[in-house]
């Protein structure tokens, strides 16, 4: 299962981690189709790329069906499937948070990964095999004081999604593996300089920016990752060991 050539669904491809990642498979010749929430900003970055696009709201399991079928009629088939869209914040102190907020940042974190991989499976099930690639967080496998509850939660449920589905499906030859992304520091809430200075200060492999989870996701999708499954890559430069 080369990377050239592959058909790849992205998932938050309108900016940040996801647009990087769409830019990274584009350049190695991965024929795409990139979705997001905002549809005309990934109508954008899809065009220039010369990829099929399409909106979809994650946390909307009617609407992550619709975008699948989309996607199969626009690519032919779907070799692989990249969930990268999420919210993260404003967070809130643990006992400040809102029931709404919670709510919100479980239906999209959580449970938004898992509509668009249901509404994939039986299509890959079908064609004998596929990867999925689920992003999760370090806040899914260490605790901050700073993020709220719904995201640490959101981020853990991700990793017992990821162990719990590659489980099911590798006899229908599906890898299915999550990334834990570190502090990028560009995208999603981008941080003021100064912070990024301080954490870059005590942390010698600093801020990684969203590269090196866009290459991370080429490992996994290539035939690099062909014996990866149930795995939770970190990708945090240093800010996780073990
Ligand atoms: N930025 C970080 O430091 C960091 C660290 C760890 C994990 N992550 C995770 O990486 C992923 C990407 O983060 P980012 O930093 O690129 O953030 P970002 O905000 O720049 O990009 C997220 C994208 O997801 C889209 N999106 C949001 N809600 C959606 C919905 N309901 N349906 C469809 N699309 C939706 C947004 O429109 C946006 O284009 C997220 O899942 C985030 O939790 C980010």
């Amino acid at each position: 299962m080369a990377l050239e050539g592959q058909r790849v669904v992205v998932t938050g491809a309108a900016q940040g981690i996801g647009e990087c990642t769409a830019r990274t498979l584009a350049a190695k010749g991965c024929r795409l189709y990139l979705t997001d929430i905002q549809a005309e900003k990934v109508a954008g970055v899809a065009n220039e790329l010369g990829a099929r696009h399409g909106p979809v709201d994650i946390g909307d399991p009617p609407s992550a069906q619709t975008m699948i079928n989309h996607a199969i009629s626009q690519l032919g088939h779907i070799d692989s499937l990249v969930n990268i869209a999420g919210i993260d914040g404003p967070d809130d102190d643990a006992l400040e948070e809102t029931e709404e907020h919670w709510r919100e940042i479980i239906d999209v974190d959580l449970s938004g990964p898992w509509w668009i991989t249901r509404a994939a499976l039986p299509h890959m099930i079908e064609r004998g095999g596929g990867r999925v690639v689920i992003t999760s967080s370090v806040t899914g496998v260490m605790g901050f004081a700073e993020f709220s509850p719904s995201y640490h939660a959101a981020k853990a449920g991700l990793v017992g999604l990821t162990l719990g589905l590659s489980a099911r499906f590798e006899t229908d030859g599906i890898l299915i593996n999550a990334i834990t992304p570190g502090y990028i520091g560009t995208t999603g809430n981008p941080m003021p300089q100064s912070e990024i200075d301080a954490y870059n200060a005590v942390n010698p492999l600093g801020m990684g920016g969203a590269q090196p989870v866009a290459d991370a996701v080429c490992y996994l999708l290539d035939d690099s990752g062909r014996w990866i499954s149930g795995t939770v890559m970190n990708v945090t430069g240093g800010l996780l060991r073990g």
